[in-house]
């Protein structure tokens, strides 16, 4: 009987601790919420680039950033790297990669030093990571720190083909490197953005809405417009493209058909030389694609 009773009483404490621990760990929560909130809201992180992150939030931001390159780069069938892969590359990573990442004897231009995260030597990306991993980076870009997204400037072949010369570029000395230059510059037209030529001519498939969509990032049409279905910064630089595909006027002057959007989207300013519309060298097939997309904004 005795027994049972202190039983019943220890039972009873349990309870009660159990309950006060509870209360204590939702209380710290919302403390740890409420904290949260205000460390945003009151703007206590700096973002300045020359204020580094703190050890270990660069250090889980690294991780998080290896772990989910290497988890979607299992999925990227590599093909076998060729030395004419890696020539075909050349071109192309030094007008677009060098003046954030340097190359072997080539320091970073003026953008690349003041980055942060700064864009890390690609030489030691090569030895630390697989040929997957560099394409899909290259493809896809990574988000907040910088790194372009290249898949609406080039094909998957020229993206190969610039992988292929970065797997190159620990055997690559400062001198290799420059011979190759000098060379380039024989041979190189004036024209910065030609290198993307072939991608011009690319497929000629049936335009795609989904794809069109993200293309809106890829050419940074979310940068001045706010359009549905996208997450941006919601800037008013050119009209909000809400119910664009069921207007009669495109831009007030081109009545609104799929031939004239996608020949506004491709050259604003050949429709109307004084429009603030720049002309982004859109691509056929993306305007295309776009053109799709906005239709479906009624
Ligand atoms: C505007 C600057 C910029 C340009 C241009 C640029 N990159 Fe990057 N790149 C970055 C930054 C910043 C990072 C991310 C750094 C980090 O991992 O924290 C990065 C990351 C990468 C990575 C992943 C590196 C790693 O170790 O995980 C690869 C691969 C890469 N870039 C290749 C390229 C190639 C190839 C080109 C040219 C087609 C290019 N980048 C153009 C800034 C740039
Ligand atoms: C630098 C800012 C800027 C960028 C980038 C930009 N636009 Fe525009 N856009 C404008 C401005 C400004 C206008 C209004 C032009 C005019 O009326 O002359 C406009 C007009 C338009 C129109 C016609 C809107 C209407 O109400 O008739 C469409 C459609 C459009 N843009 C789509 C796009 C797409 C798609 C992209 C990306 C490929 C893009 N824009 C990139 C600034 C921009």
């Amino acid at each position: 009987m005795k027994n049972q009773n202190r039983q019943d009483s220890v039972r009873k404490i349990r309870k009660r601790i159990e309950i006060h621990v509870g209360i204590a760990i939702a209380a710290l929560v919302v403390a740890m919420g409420v904290g949260a909130a205000g460390f945003v809201y009151w703007g206590a992180y700096n973002v300045s680039a020359l204020q580094q992150h703190t050890e270990p939030v660069f250090t889980v931001l690294n991780m998080a950033l290896d772990r989910s390159i290497r988890q979607r780069a299992e999925e990227v069938e590599t093909p076998r790297l060729t030395a004419e892969m890696a020539e075909q590359g050349r071109p192309i990573f030094q007008r677009k990669c060098v003046q954030c990442h340097g190359a072997p004897g080539v320091g970073r231009d003026d953008v690349g030093k003041g980055m942060t995260p700064v864009p890390p030597n690609l030489a030691h990306t090569a030895k630390a990571k697989s040929a997957a991993e560099v394409f899909w980076s290259v493809k896809h870009g990574i988000k907040m720190t910088g790194m372009p997204s290249w898949q609406f400037k080039f094909t998957d072949e020229q993206i190969w083909n610039v992988t292929a010369f970065v797997m190159r570029l620990p055997e690559l000395s400062p001198a290799e490197y420059q011979a190759m230059v000098a060379e380039e510059h024989v041979e190189e037209g004036a024209d910065r953005n030609d290198v993307s030529a072939p991608a011009q001519a690319r497929r000629a498939a049936t335009p795609d809405a989904e794809r069109g969509k993200m293309a809106m990032y890829g050419y940074a049409c979310i940068a001045c417009h706010r359009i549905p279905g996208t997450v941006g910064p919601h800037s008013d630089v050119g009209p909000p493209l809400a119910g664009i595909g069921g207007r009669r006027y495109i831009a007030g002057v081109l009545a609104n058909t799929p031939e004239n959007m996608v020949h506004w989207l491709r050259h604003p300013t050949e429709v109307d030389p004084l429009t603030a519309m720049p002309d982004l060298g859109v691509t056929e097939q993306d305007a295309l694609d776009m053109a799709a997309y906005l239709e479906t904004l009624e």
